[in-house]
Order: structure tokens, then sequence, then C-alpha cells
């Protein structure tokens, strides 16, 4: 009794404080509760609907337009927020016009897609993925938002969390690639530095997790295709990042333009009410993707724009981006009896109680302020962040005989390839207020890096489209008369985002054929590829002596490329995603079924006549210009108990002569389930740094709950049974142990 007592006394303090601290909490809830109740009666059925309208301002263009007089329509409180519009003084100015010239002075949402960077640009978000450097990504998304939030606005349509497996799909450029995990991870980092840990602060905004939902599977990698997927599917892949946004508090929700099981998102109840409010708990809003309300008309699954405003209002879409159905026919359908107002102002609570967490009812031009905005912006601390993340992002696919990293004793490069001297194309799709004219090129970045220790002899040698050869020959004179060739080739910036699927994904225009003109003269060849998505690259697979995947680095290109290239930085990014050897493999993905009949030598086995089955390169693959060696796998037990948890241990060692990191991964794989289960899932990984000689144990840890899937009942579920892990440098390369788990 004396020692409860004691104990008691002892954390007394701690109780008191959470307890004044919830207490503090509730009252916070109450009075915004409170002020959101009285406004709301004061609001007329016109400037309720006016909150779930979401207009495009003209500083950038996203989509087709739809209304050319939103101003107007601010005045009379018809909107509740604006997207494509950003600086200081032009959204204070919007700002002014709401707060000051409408009857309530109801604020506005400033919304903009703030994908990989506001002003400064960091590598596209496949790029970022590649790190697999979660820190890096949440302090990226931090510095967005300072920027951001220094220029007016308040809301990103970012994390962008659809998996998918295909690169057909333009848009893979904005993903974190084809697995479920790594997206969750991804998402959540990201959310985190959007928002921070309290939206009040003027420097933090909104976040969206998008496109809900299955986006990223439609038919043969066109955009805005039909999605056919199981709910196994769905369940299992597609939703589990978009789960992990809700659980990690994101603001909102942007509905996709696909249908999904015959319904379009943004008339999906199952989505927005049974899923992402009932199952998940979700209380922010769901935006619509842009004018996809009025879509559901093309769809067919909507009679007209004041049916389809019905079908979205009811499912659960809260505000209407651009399509400006919400704002002509929502009023109509309440006096049509086919809309009850409770609905609209749940929604309308939900946009209010958003503002209100901003602060904007408070101090409507807190994201106004010209201080922040000319100090805030392209800091040296960003721009020397943007680099480390940049050279972190550079996958290093092959580097025979060493190649890579050159000598500073180089005396002359030869520098070819229509991405060598490119400033547009360094900052990707979706590049927001990125101002290329400030993108260090490869070319800037070689000079900055030799100075005039090296000559660098510059060739373009061709355009990236096109079958411009008349700059061959001048390549082939830069590759004669130097020690050693760097190509940089690629696809152009709008070949991959939205609106851009591509049926062959290999380098476009005469590149292959001016590099094979370059190989032919034997000199080494290094390849820099650049793109949003991965490329079919089996030929300079073959004859290039190294290659580096670049994506699209952003504004600190050349100086991040420089880095890696001399060995300032030695290269750890790792693939997430497959790298098909041609577009026929289409989708290919590490975590297959096995099928029943697994390919073999057999000929009734399932597998190409033409291709191996095998990628070209793997998910999880990358070098190091150092090696490392994998122990085989110790296991604190080969039986794991449902409520008990299993360690697997390994040590890494650096069998090289330079420092270098290393992403170890962890995969299992359930050898039987009630459906067909993956050959191998990630569960987890480390980012690990070595000297060289140096070794490290590496422990992971696992329980039921990692092991656990939905299974054809819906139940996420844990199975008894055998299981294999896996644990090694790709998704191809590693050691393997096997486990049980137990049924109880
Ligand atoms: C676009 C994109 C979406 C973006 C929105 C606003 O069509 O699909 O990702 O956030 O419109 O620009």
């Amino acid at each position: 009794m004396y020692r409860i007592l004691q104990n008691f006394i002892y954390l007394l303090p701690l109780i008191l404080f959470l307890a004044c601290a919830s207490e503090k909490q509730d009252v916070e809830t109450r009075n915004m509760d409170r002020f959101i109740d009285n406004l709301m009666k004061e609001m007329t059925l016109e400037e309720k609907i006016g909150q779930l309208t979401l207009y495009s301002s003209f500083m950038d263009e996203t989509g087709p337009f739809m209304n050319e007089d939103y101003l107007d329509y601010i005045r009379v409180g018809r909107v509740g927020a604006v997207f494509n519009a950003y600086t200081t003084e032009y959204t204070r100015e919007i700002q002014r016009i709401a707060v000051e010239e409408t009857r309530l002075g109801i604020p506005l949402l400033f919304g903009y897609d703030v994908i990989h960077g506001h002003r400064t640009i960091f590598p596209m978000p496949i790029g970022e993925t590649a790190t697999w450097d979660l820190e890096m990504i949440e302090q990226s998304a931090r510095y967005a938002a300072q920027e951001a939030t220094a220029e007016g606005l308040n809301w990103t349509f970012s994390p962008m969390i659809d998996v998918t497996r295909d690169p057909r799909w333009g848009r893979i450029a904005e993903s974190s690639g084809e697995d479920p995990l790594l997206a969750s991870l991804v998402g959540r980092a990201k959310i985190r530095g959007y928002q921070g840990d309290d939206l009040s602060q003027p420097n933090t905004m909104l976040a969206t997790a998008k496109h809900f939902a299955a986006y990223g599977f439609p038919q043969a990698g066109r955009d805005y295709h039909t999605v056919d997927i199981s709910e196994l599917t769905l369940r299992n892949v597609v939703l589990p990042a978009f789960k992990a946004a809700a659980e990690e508090g994101v603001a909102t929700y942007m509905t996709s333009f696909n249908d999904l099981f015959g319904v379009p998102a943004s008339g999906s109840n199952f989505l927005l009410n049974e899923v992402l409010r009932n199952e998940w708990g979700f209380d922010g809003f769901v935006v619509t993707d842009y004018t996809s309300i009025n879509e559901m008309v093309p769809h067919g699954f909507a009679r007209d724009d004041k049916h389809a405003g019905e079908l979205a209002i009811n499912a659960g879409v809260d505000m209407d981006m651009q399509g400006s159905v919400y704002h002509d026919y929502l009023e109509e359908l309440v006096d049509d009896g086919k809309v009850n107002e409770e609905t609209i102002e749940k929604a309308v609570r939900r946009i209010l109680t958003l503002k209100y967490k901003l602060g904007l009812f408070e101090d409507p031009y807190r994201y106004n302020d010209k201080d922040r905005e000319e100090t805030m912006i392209m800091t040296l601390e960003i721009m020397d962040f943007a680099r480390d993340f940049a050279r972190k992002s550079v996958v290093l696919l092959k580097n025979e005989e060493n190649t890579l990293p050159l000598s500073d004793d180089v005396r002359s490069l030869a520098l070819i390839g229509p991405m060598a001297d490119n400033q547009r194309d360094m900052i990707g799709s979706w590049s927001a207020a990125g101002d290329y004219a400030k993108s260090v090129t490869l070319r800037k970045g070689l000079e900055n890096r030799l100075g005039t220790n090296a000559r660098i002899n510059y060739a373009q040698g061709t355009t990236v489209n096109g079958t411009d050869r008349s700059g061959f020959s001048q390549a082939i004179a830069a590759a004669r008369n130097s020690d050693a060739v760097i190509m940089a080739l690629g696809e152009e910036y709008w070949q991959s985002g939205e609106a851009a699927s591509r049926s062959d994904i290999s380098l476009p225009g005469v590149q292959e054929e001016l590099f094979d003109e370059i190989i032919k003269l034997g000199k080494p060849v290094v390849v820099i590829i650049m793109s949003g998505r991965p490329l079919t690259i089996g030929n300079v697979d073959e004859k290039a002596d190294a290659i580096l995947y670049a994506w699209y680095l952003g504004t600190t290109t050349g100086d991040a490329l420089a880095d890696v290239m001399f060995g300032d930085y030695n290269p750890a990014a790792k693939l997430p995603v497959t790298f098909p050897r041609n577009v026929g493999q289409i989708p290919i993905f590490y975590y297959a079924k096995n099928t029943g009949r697994p390919e073999s030598e057999i000929k009734f086995t399932s597998k190409y006549l033409d291709v191996p089955n095998t990628p070209l390169y793997p998910f999880g693959y990358g070098l190091s210009y150092t090696t490392f060696g994998y122990s085989d796998i110790t296991l604190s037990s080969d039986q794991l108990p449902m409520d008990g948890e299993l360690k697997a241990t390994l040590s890494v060692t650096n069998t090289g002569d330079r420092f270098g990191e290393e992403v170890v991964q962890f995969y299992t794989r359930q050898l039987v389930g009630s459906v067909t289960r993956p050959l191998k899932e990630l569960k987890n990984f480390q980012k690990i740094g070595l000297e060289p000689g140096e070794t490290k144990e590496v422990v992971f840890t696992i329980s039921a709950a990692d092991l656990a899937f939905y299974n054809a009942q819906n139940e996420l579920k844990a199975e008894p049974g055998a299981f294999h892990l896996f644990i090694g440098a790709s998704s191809a390369d590693v050691k393997k142990a096997a486990f049980t788990l137990l049924s109880k």
C-alpha cells in the first residue's frame, strides 16, 4: 500500500499536468465550437455553399478553366478557398476582399500544389523516396511549408500517396513508387513536415492526402483511365497509405478522377463515408480533384451537373474544386429535397474548423507577412539541404571497373546530351513557384566543381525529342578529344506528370542512336538519365560503363550530380519502383504472387518466350562506391507467438575502401494463406552508415501485427503458419530465414 501511495505522489505532478493540458484542450475546443456555431447561425444557405466552393486563380494552370470572374463571387461570399495564387501581396488583396468586402468576412484558404518544394525545388517525389530517408523527406516538407506560407499559402495539395506499378503512367513521377509501406511512411513524413504539431503556427499548412483512391492503377497506364482492381488489392496495396495519412492527422483528402468498382471517386459513398469517415474516423474535409464532380457526367454516372452535385455531396464530398457545381446547383437541390441542409452544414463545419485551427479568424493576414517573404525563401540553409537531398536521391545502377567516381586528375571531359545544359527540365513537373532560371545545370555543376582544372568539351548532340542528328558529329568529336564521356539523356519534364502517359517508355527521339555512336569510340562512358519514371534502358545498361539515375533533382541538380560523380558523396539511393526490361512486362513489381505454375525451364510454366520474368533492376536496388557484406540471419526463435515478437539479426560489413550508407531492407513471405499471398512484402528498413571495414549489427523486430493483411472477408488479420523472412540490399538480393507464426 505504501509503495502505491509513494508512486502516486511521485506521479502526481505529471497527472496534474496532463489533466490541465487535457482541460485546456477541451476549453479551446469548446471555444472553437461555440465560435463556429454562432457564425453558422449567421450564414445564409448561399454563404454556406460558398464555403464549399474552391476556385483557381491565374498564377498557374493545372486544369481546364471553368470561370473568369471568381473575384466577384468572393465579394458576395460564394467562395471558400482559392488555389493557384501566391505571393504575399496578391493573396493579401484577395483575402482583403473576402474579409472586408463580404457580409461576414470569412477568410479564405489558399491552396497550391506544393509537391516537392515551393520556390526551392527538391527532387521529384519518386526521387525523394529513393533516399529512403524519412527524416529528410519530412524536413523537405517543412522547408516547403516555410517557403509557401511565407508567400500567402496555407494549404498544399500534397502528399500524393498513390501506389503505382505502371511507369507508363506519367504521375509515377509524383508518387513514392510501388510499395504500400514506403508510400505510407513517406506520406506520414510529409504530413508531419507540412502540418507540424500546431496548425496555428504561421509556418505550417494543411496537407492533402491524394488522390483518393486507386488513381495509380489506370488501365494500360493511361492517365484518367478506368480502374478495375479487386477489393483485396484495394485494401492491401492502395489504402494502407491513405489510412496511415488519417492516422497521422492529415487535414484534407482529395478525391481522384477515376472510377472504382464502377463508381467515380467523387461520388463514392463507399470510399468517402464508409471507409474514410466511418472506418477511419477522419474528421477533416474532402475536396475533389479539378472538376471531377462535373466529370461524373462523361463517366456516365450522372445525368447532368446538377445530378452530379447531388451524388457528390451525399457521398461525402465537402468542397468542389473549380467545378462550379455546388455554386450553381446546391441551393436548388436543397429546395428540391434532394440534399439536406444538414449535409451541407456538416461540410461547412469541417471547413470552418480548419480555418479556425489555422488561426485565420484570429488574424486573416497571418500568412501575408512581407518580412517572412523576404527572409524565409531560398535561404542558404534550404539550398544546402536541397543539394544534400538531391545527391541522396541519385541511384547508382551500374559502375563497371569503378568508372565512378571520376578522378580529380581528369584533364578533359566530354559532356554530351540534351539534359546536360538544360535548366527547365531540372525541376521536373509540378514545380510550383520554382524558378527554373535558378536551377544549376549539370554543365554548370561540373564547371563549379572542376574550375579550370579540366576542359569540359560540351556538345548537345541532339534534342530530347525529334530526329535531329545534325549535332552527332560535334558530339563525336568532343568525345574523341576527351579522357572520358558523360552523357546526360532523358525525357523532358512534360513527358511525365499529369496527362503524360507514354505507351513506349524508351529514351525519346534519337538519343539512343547518339549513345550508340559515342559508345563505338571505346571511351569510358558515364550515362546520367533524368526522367520522372523508369525508362526501358536495356541498350544503355548493356553498353555503358556506369549509369546514374537522377530522376529530376530540382534546383541544385548540377552541384548535386558533381558531388556524386567525383565521390564527394557516395551514392546510397535505392529504387522505390521496379525497372522493366520492356513495356511488355508491365505491370511488374516485387510483391508478385507465385502462381500455380511458377517460372521454370519447363514449357508450361508462367513466363515469356522473349524475355525473362526478372526486371532490368528490382525494387530496392542501388549500388554504392563501396561494397557491403551480409552475414546469415539469426532469429531469437523460429516460433512467433500470436501475442509475442521475434528478432531477426544480421551483421553488415563495409567490405570496401570508403565510407558508405546502405539501406538494409526487411521482407516477409506468408507461404500459405486463406488467399494467395505475395512472394515478398517490405516490412521495415534501416539506413546505416559504415566506415571501411566497419561491421554493424542490424536487428529487426517482428510481431503478428506486421503480418496482418486484409483477407477475403475484409478482416485485418494475421494467419498462423509458415513464413520466410528476408533481409538484404534489395528485394532480389537477400538472406533468408524461416519461422512459424503460432495460432496463439
Ligand atoms: C490536378 C491534379 C491534382 C492537383 C489539382 C489542383 O488536376 O490532378 O493533383 O492537386 O489538379 O492543381
